[in-house]
């Protein structure tokens, strides 16, 4: 109905615009601002004053009149969060002298010509999404315009020439857009001009030579475009400028001496171009300057004794030029100066004394030529009371001498790189003392001595780097007070000892160097615990003994743990000695009838378990009856195998050329037919490979020969397993289902008491870790999107599932695994056919365990258990992922069902409110709750109330992309 009137409404103003002849029935003004809103959309009701009724707009939010006229004079609506496109409502306002849009989400290109508005005098469109080239004719008639923004848009293509029209501009801002070509020459003659910002766009071309008429500039913004030429020697005429940005461009030349006449100016910025030349003496007239970047250029010659003639200069960027000489004595009266970048020059002499003198915060002089002892300048510096140096970096000079103990007194410190010179001595323990550094680099000298216990004062350090020096002793324990070091850089000293236990604490460690030393004994298991760890390169030193565990430790690269002739484990390329590897540990108490033992195959002292020329899976269970420890070895692979299934008999005792009539042989088939297992093939099941336990058993991580890792899961249910052939029959049914959102059965090995499962392993851990164990605020949670193509892939696997009629049985979100491209991938399906009969009981205690996404028939004895009881779990998994909570928890003296605290809040209309909170504000409501309402659906009570797997997809189809046909009969 209200967009029928808006139609109407528009079409008979649409005619009064053109007609032109009409007298309109209503205030102008009033129709104007309300076709205009009829464009827009406004999310936050911040126009909902403007009402249709009202004979005049003066009243409105964001609309002021003149008191004389009664007519809109001026219209602001800055950052009123309204979309849509500026419409053509706006030119009824006859007599708008200021428009500000700013800082909206407007997009579209400016499809009216404002230009015709001739009160115009303020036009603000930044930061909104406005795009397209702006139109040819928009300047034409804007000789009363003071002043306009487009900046922060979407713009694109050349600034119309009419622009010259506007001669009466004082501000012109264009930043931050794709604008290209050259800018209207007639720009540069502007005599009212006082703010030019073209900066961060795709200009190009020369400013011209003659800017004499730009005398009323104060700043000038070219910064990021690709202007070449040279810098106008008049510049000097524009005498009023306080800023001068030219940098990121491809500006040429040297600089002109006119400069000096900016006398006003407290900011020149001419970094990134090609500049060359000389900057001399002009420069010291520059009296106001507080900031002075000439970075990235080619300036040469001597750093000019005149800087010291700036009192006021706070900021000083001279780096990575080619810079000669010595810094000038002269700055030392520059009593403000902050920064001091003079890197990546080829200055040459003494570190200079007044340095530390200075009230500086940073002080950089890396990659010069700088030579002598450094403990003069920071002796003197002694009497300074008010240290404000954070950032020192002299690394890459030719700096000697001790580091003072004086370095102690920079409390304020957080960076500090004094790499790669030729310093001697030990390190001052007073680094202790340095409770905000946050970097320390020392290394690449000639220090000797040990890293000092001290260092665990530090306490806010996170990269510590003191390799290639000659540095003896251990690594001080007290390192791990040290808690956010993320880099420990230690390579090439002549360390020894052992690695502190206490390192297992720095739990943020990423990168681990103690490569070339001589350290010596094993490497602390705890260490296995670290889990942020990157590279740990201990190669090239005498450790001993195995690897921690782990699932980092397991897949470690060969190179970080060579050189180490007495360590041993997977990676080192050295199986450990038998009784050093973890074994798996059975429950050594258990007796033959217990489920999870295996008596039968290790009812001898010692079994080999072998197959000859293919498989050797090596049970070493040396010491008690039912620990083992399987080492699958040297699995071959015979081309003359069968196509379907390769199946290779395992026999106990000796090798047995009779399989299948011994009672103690096993089997292991491979689906594929072609196992990868290659010759040489090693890897252990052993405890810490272990990826998980479920219903079913545990499951292990295991590396083939080929580099291949699958998973095999060992059936702790063996003693309800049916027999031989029905447990091979469904196995291999199982292993014939496909799908990119099912974990693929590759193999299984049988023996009657032990059964593995092989599965095709998935690298990026289940989505219960990612839903409720990233909660250290750095990882980033889930998107709404990845969640929703989570929610659809499970569903698309049970569909896949319920179509071979399948039931899951067991859904629950640890038993979703998650690949490295954010694909949910379900895992054990179908295990409950493996059961000789399903049972109620079996199915609810031994298996379904995870409380709260069981389906209530299962406690119902009359109700048939259908492929339902999955849509039960999957509503209650789509409830978990959408609001990040577990479906049961514990409160202090409550507990909380995750489905029924949603239905509750759906019926008292906060259904957005229990979406995840790491979403909040992240999501689409539109597709948020219509998942929620599709989750509590699938979570009726009734089973033939929820929906079929197939629909749900469908539906899920649905909500993401709505069809047209859809969106229209909503409205
Ligand atoms: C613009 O829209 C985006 C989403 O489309 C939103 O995140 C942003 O906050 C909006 N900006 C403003 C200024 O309203
Ligand atoms: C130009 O507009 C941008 C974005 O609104 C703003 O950040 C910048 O300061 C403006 N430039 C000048 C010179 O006012
Ligand atoms: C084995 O039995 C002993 C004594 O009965 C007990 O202390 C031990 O905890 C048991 N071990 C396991 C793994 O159950």
């Amino acid at each position: 109905m209200r967009k029928m009137f808006w139609i109407c409404l528009f079409l008979l103003l649409a005619g009064v615009i053109i007609g032109e002849s009409l007298n309109p029935p209503l205030d102008d003004d009033v129709l104007g601002l309300i076709v205009f809103k009829a464009d827009l959309i406004d999310p936050d009701g911040k126009l909902a004053s403007w009402n249709e009724d009202d004979e005049s707009p003066c009243k409105w939010k964001g609309v002021w009149c003149n008191p004389r006229s009664n007519r809109v004079s001026d219209l602001v609506l800055d950052g009123f969060g309204l979309s849509g496109k500026m419409g053509r409502g706006l030119m009824q306002l006859k007599f708008l002298s200021k428009l500000s849009l700013a800082r909206n989400n407007l997009t579209g290109s400016i499809g009216v010509n404002l230009a015709q508005l001739t009160n115009l005098r303020v036009i603000d469109l930044s930061e909104n999404s406005l795009s397209g080239p702006v139109r040819n004719d928009f300047f034409e008639q804007c000789g009363s315009l003071r002043s306009i923004s487009l900046a922060s848009n979407k713009f694109s293509g050349q600034v119309p020439d009419s622009l010259v029209s506007c001669s009466a501009l004082g501000y012109l801002n264009l930043s931050s857009n794709q604008f290209s070509g050259v800018l209207p020459s007639g720009v540069w003659s502007f005599n009212g001009l006082r703010f030019l910002d073209v900066s961060d766009n795709l200009f190009e071309g020369e400013i011209p030579k003659d800017i004499e008429g730009l005398y009323n500039l104060r700043e000038i913004k070219l910064r990021k475009n690709q202007f070449t030429g040279q810098v106008p020697d008049e510049i000097g005429v524009c005498a009023l400028l306080r800023s001068v940005d030219f940098s990121e461009n491809s500006f040429s030349g040297s600089l002109p001496s006119s400069l000096q006449k900016l006398s006003l100016c407290n900011e020149l910025n001419f970094h990134s171009n090609l500049f060359t030349g000389e900057i001399t003496e002009w420069i010291g007239e520059l009296g106001s300057l507080q900031t002075v970047d000439l970075s990235k250029n080619m300036f040469s010659g001597a750093v000019p004794n005149a800087i010291g003639n700036i009192q006021s200069l706070q900021v000083l960027n001279i780096s990575n030029n080619r810079f000669t000489g010595s810094l000038p004595a002269s700055i030392m009266n520059c009593q403000n100066i902050q920064v001091l970048d003079a890197s990546q020059n080829s200055l040459t002499g003494f570190l200079p004394t007044w340095v530390f003198q200075l009230g500086l915060q940073a002080a950089l002089f890396s990659g010069n030529k700088l030579t002598g002892s450094i403990n003069g300048a920071f002796t003197s510096s002694i009497n300074i009371s008010h240290q404000n140096l954070q950032v020192i970096d002299i690394s890459h000079n030719e700096l000697s001498g001790e580091i003072p103990s004086d370095i102690g007194r920079f409390s304020s410190l957080r960076f500090l790189n004094m790499s790669t010179n030729s310093l001697t001595g030990e390190i001052p323990n007073t680094v202790g003392k340095l409770k905000a550094l946050d970097s320390l680099d020392l290394s690449v000298n000639w220090l000797n001595g040990s890293i000092p216990v001290q260092i665990g004062g530090a306490t806010s350090l996170k990269h510590l780097i003191l390799s290639q020096n000659s540095l003896f002793g251990n690594i001080p324990s007290s390192i791990a007070t040290c808690s956010f070091l993320t880099s420990l850089i230690l390579s090439r000293n002549s360390l020894s000892g052992q690695l502190p236990v206490a390192m297992a604490k720095l739990a943020d460690l990423e990168y681990v160097d103690l490569s070339f030393n001589k350290l010596t004994g094993t490497l602390p298991k705890p260490l296995a615990n670290l889990g942020h760890l990157v590279t740990f390169n201990v190669s090239h030193n005498q450790l001993q003994g195995e690897l921690p565990g782990g699932v980092f430790f397991n897949t470690i690269s060969p190179s970080s743990v060579a050189g180490n002739p007495t360590l041993c484990g997977a990676a080192a390329n050295k199986s450990c000695p038998a009784v050093l590897p973890k074994p798996i540990v059975l429950n050594p108490n258990s007796t033959g009838s217990d489920p999870d033992s295996v008596p039968q195959i290790l009812g001898h002292k010692k079994v080999i378990l072998s197959i000859s020329a293919l498989i050797a899976i090596g049970a070493a269970a040396v010491i008690v009856v039912g620990i083992i420890f399987i080492t699958v070895l040297n699995l071959r692979v015979r081309s003359t195998m069968s196509r379907s299934a390769a199946s290779v008999p395992l026999s106990g005792g000796d090798f047995s050329s009779s399989p299948g009539t011994d009672t103690n042989s096993g089997k292991l088939v491979m689906f594929s037919g072609e196992p990868d297992f290659s010759t040489g093939a090693h890897a252990l099941l052993n405890k810490d490979c272990e990826l998980g336990r479920g219903g079913f058993g545990a499951v292990y991580r295991t590396v083939l020969g080929d580099g291949r890792s699958v998973a095999i899961k060992k059936l702790t249910v063996s003693s309800l397993v049916k027999s031989q052939e029905d447990f091979e029959r469904e196995v291999r049914k199982l292993g014939k289902i496909h799908h990119q959102n099912l974990v693929a059965l590759e193999g299984y090995y049988w023996t009657p008491s032990l059964q593995l499962l092989i599965y095709e392993y998935v690298s990026g851990g289940n989505l219960y870790k990612h839903l409720h164990e990233h909660e250290d605020g750095n990882r980033s949670s889930l998107t709404w999107n990845e969640r929703f193509n989570i929610i659809l892939g499970i569903a698309k696997s049970l569909a896949h599932l319920h179509h071979l009629n399948i039931i899951h049985y067991n859904l629950k979100s640890s038993n979703i695994l998650m690949d490295g491209l954010g694909e949910p991938k379900v895992a054990d399906f179908g295990l409950a056919r493996l059961l000789p009969m399903l049972d109620r009981y079996v199915l609810s205690s031994k298996i379904q365990s995870a409380l709260g996404y069981m389906a209530p028939e299962f406690a119902c004895k009359t109700v048939k258990i259908t492929e339902k009881c999955d849509v039960y779990g999957f509503g209650v998994l789509v409830l978990e992922i959408v609001t990040g909570r577990r479906p049961v928890e514990y409160m202090e003296d409550d507990v909380v069902i995750l489905c029924d605290m949603v239905r509750g809040a759906l019926e008292e209309g906060r259904v957005d409110e229990c979406v995840d909170e790491r979403l909040q504000g992240k999501f689409p409501a539109e597709e948020a709750i219509p998942v929620v309402k599709l989750g509590l659906f699938c979570t009726s009570q009734v089973p033939s109330n929820r929906p079929d797997m197939a629909e749900v997809v469908n539906i899920l189809g649905l909500i993401k992309c709505p069809s047209e046909s859809q969106e229209e009969s909503e409205l």
